[in-house]
């Protein structure tokens, strides 16, 4: 792997290139008017696979975004390392808040990045991340130092939850056999605080709807009289949380993990300030569930957010109405031991028992997933450390994060391997959010870094 840094130098300007080709494409999961773009993002994706050297590349049609499944295979005796990422990525609207277009990739600098980042939806999440593998794959093939063997999977339906891509999984265990997957689509700490994703939380996403009388009312001539819709919903969804900001839901916290004061010691010992957190995002104070910090908030506590809230007037001016229905989405990230279906369940239950017998309400699961954590003793664990160590000089910190990738619990269930995660965005990259980036120097410092892993986690596993 010596000369991998004098490659990326000789290349980088080709890889920036490429990317920003993938980029371009917008493949939207979400809304079937990009269908064809999704689609061509598939194809794009092999023939990038092709090229970096793999010997197989197929694109597999589910009942959704087809896979796309690459491998090269140099000994059957040697470990196989199997690539995850996804094509998709998340609607860019509000469009009106990004200062370029986000399928017209722009190179900035900003104070983080001041090498320059690449403006785009899906430059950090996961395109860019995705691509870091094939560039990776593509320096060990042309200097003949791959050292396992590798195959990739890369979905179009990670946005929306990988329907499909749990019977594709259930549906090929041979094919996708593996010793290691391997997963950058996480962040971590700082450019110069190298850390390792450990944990992933669960999530369960319903979406509701109350109803109260049969069409809109003048709010005059009914207002008083009969329930309003939009207050009769808003009243119970404060109602999830008390004074504490714990959440209400009758067994909700019941078999929720409990760190020991030693690991939360452990966890508080990573680098965070709390005064460049509010400065970020602009706010005052935090705000969050009784005792716990804000680390902890964000990674091993449960959460229920409203994710959209609709209904009534909202045009321009103001109408006086009451509307017959009012609507919301609502996410509940979960922790390691929470099941989502039951949670999705415990929520049904509870909001249909506290509706008041003016509305009726209904209650629909949309996805959902199992969280996930990965150990810190294992040989893929140490064979990732090894890597960051090498290239950014320091011991990787290990790190929950509250994000999910609700498909990696569904991979240890099927192919009973664990999984890696080894992300190079920032949590300033804004991800989903409009003026999404990805600092150049994190996206190749990715493909330098993806190497060590395949030589030191087949060295481990030769002596394991
Ligand atoms: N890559 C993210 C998840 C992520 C980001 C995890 C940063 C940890 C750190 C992924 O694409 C994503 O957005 N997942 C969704 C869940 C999915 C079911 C839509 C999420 O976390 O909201
Ligand atoms: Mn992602
Ligand atoms: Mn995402």
């Amino acid at each position: 792997m010596q000369n991998i840094n004098a490659y990326i130098n000789e290349h980088k300007q080709r890889f920036i290139d490429e990317l920003i080709d993938l980029l371009k494409i917008p493949s939207i999961s979400a809304d079937s008017t990009y269908k064809k773009d999704v689609l061509n993002t598939a194809d794009a994706i092999k023939e990038s696979l092709l090229k970096a050297g793999c010997d197989n590349v197929e694109i597999c049609q589910t009942d959704g975004y087809p896979i796309v499944y690459g491998e090269k295979l140099i000994d059957k005796n040697l470990p196989t390392v199997l690539v995850y990422g996804h094509y998709d990525v998340q609607p860019p609207d509000p469009l009106d808040l990004w200062n370029s277009p986000p399928f017209e990739p722009v190179i900035q600098k900003t104070d983080l990045h001041p090498e320059g980042a690449i403006f785009a939806r899906g430059a950090c999440d996961d395109k860019g991340q995705m691509y870091m593998h094939v560039k990776a794959l593509e320096y060990m093939t042309t200097n003949n130092e791959l050292p396992c063997n590798v195959k990739f999977m890369i979905e179009g339906e990670e946005e929306v939850g990988s329907a499909n891509l749990g019977k594709f999984v259930a549906a090929n265990r041979e094919k996708l056999e593996n010793d290691v997957i391997l997963i950058s689509d996480t962040g971590m700490i700082a450019k110069d605080v190298p850390s390792i994703t450990t944990g992933l939380r669960g999530l369960s996403y319903v979406e509701v709807e109350v109803t109260g009388p049969n069409r809109d009312l003048h709010s005059g001539l009914y207002g008083g009289a009969v329930a309003n819709p939009i207050n009769v919903l808003t009243k119970m969804i404060a109602s999830l949380h008390d004074e504490n900001n714990h959440i209400t839901i009758p067994g909700f916290y019941d078999k929720v993990e409990n760190l020991s004061d030693e690991e939360r010691a452990e966890m508080a010992k990573a680098p965070f300030s709390l005064e460049a957190y509010k400065k970020a995002l602009d706010i005052d104070a935090v705000y969050g569930e009784e005792g716990y910090t804000t680390n902890e908030r964000n990674s091993i506590r449960p959460t229920l957010d409203v994710n959209g809230i609709w209904g009534g007037y909202i045009g321009e001016g103001a109408k006086t109405v009451i509307a017959s229905k009012a609507y919301a989405k609502i996410s509940m990230r979960l922790v390691p031991n929470q099941d989502w279906e039951e949670i999705t369940q415990l929520f049904k239950t509870h909001f249909e028992r506290i509706v008041p017998k003016a509305v009726k309400v209904k209650v629909k699961p949309h996805h959902g997933g199992q969280g996930y954590v990965t150990p810190i003793d294992g040989v893929g664990y140490q064979a990732a450390s090894k890597a960051y160590e090498q290239t950014f000089g320091k011991t990787p910190i290990p790190q929950r994060s509250g994000g999910s990738i609700p498909i990696v619990a569904l991979f240890e269930k099927e192919l009973k391997s664990k999984t890696i995660l080894m992300g190079f965005g920032l949590d300033s990259d804004a991800i989903h959010s409009p003026n999404e980036h990805f600092g150049v120097w994190n996206y190749l410092k990715g493909i330098e870094t993806i190497p060590w892993f395949y030589k030191y986690f087949t060295e481990l596993k030769s002596v394991e």
